[in-house]
């Protein structure tokens, strides 16, 4: 086996337990495509446990060797529409955020998202009448991660937010405009703390 290709947390497994891994990963996987059809896509390789989630008429794609085992939580891939669209990058690490898409999420390669929350609709109208009215205007818009963002635990982006090339959302923040890229940004909202060389 090339172990080269394989994620860094995973080469750090012995042989046996790399082995477990990739089974146990196939075998969900494996039902996920049994259970969702065209609905999902798994790129070669992709580490995943009991406590992945994919829900909804939307479609998932996750790419090569993209590493969705969760320790604590749930990773929970919600496309709440059928026109949802949640795209993974390659080698991406996903330790139990939710992301919830109505048009599109994207996640791209190399990122890291630890227990974070990341969402392309606000799913309630900000109107008066909400409860009320079906009709009431409910906003959406894509986020995007670009390649090798980490979001830390217990942070949010909100619809619309496209995250720079290798930037860092800290602990807790909310994330409610644009992040440039080789940006720290923290707090709520999330300001940019400094910049990465
Ligand atoms: C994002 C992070 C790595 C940035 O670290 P850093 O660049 O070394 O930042 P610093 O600790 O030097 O803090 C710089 C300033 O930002 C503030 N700050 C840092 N992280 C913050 C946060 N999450 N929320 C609010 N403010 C924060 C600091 O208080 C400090 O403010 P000051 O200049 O007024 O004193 C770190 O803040 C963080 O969030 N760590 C948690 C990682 C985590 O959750 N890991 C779990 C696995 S996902």
């Amino acid at each position: 086996m090339n172990t080269d290709r394989l994620p860094l947390e995973i080469q750090a497994l012995s042989p046996l337990q790399r082995f477990a891994l990739l089974l146990v990963s196939s075998v969900i996987t494996g039902g996920y495509r049994l259970l969702r059809g065209n609905r999902v896509w798994f790129g070669p390789g992709v580490i995943a446990n009991h406590r992945l989630v994919i829900r909804g008429p939307g479609r998932v794609i996750v790419g090569a060797h993209a590493d969705l085992f969760a320790f604590g939580g749930r990773t929970c891939l919600v496309a709440r529409t059928p026109q949802a669209r949640i795209i993974i990058g390659e080698n991406a690490r996903l330790n139990g955020p939710l992301l919830q898409a109505d048009t599109l999420i994207e996640v791209g390669r190399d990122c890291i998202l630890g227990q974070a929350h990341i969402l392309d609709t606000e799913m309630h109208s900000v109107a008066l009448d909400r409860r009320t009215n079906p009709e009431a205007p409910v906003r959406s818009a894509p986020v995007i991660l670009e390649p090798n963002v980490w979001v830390a635990r217990g942070a949010a982006i909100l619809p619309g937010v496209r995250v720079g090339e290798g930037s860092v959302i800290g602990y807790g923040s909310v994330v409610t405009s644009d992040v440039p890229p080789r940006a720290v940004v923290a707090g709520n909202p999330a300001r940019v703390i400094r910049s990465l060389e």
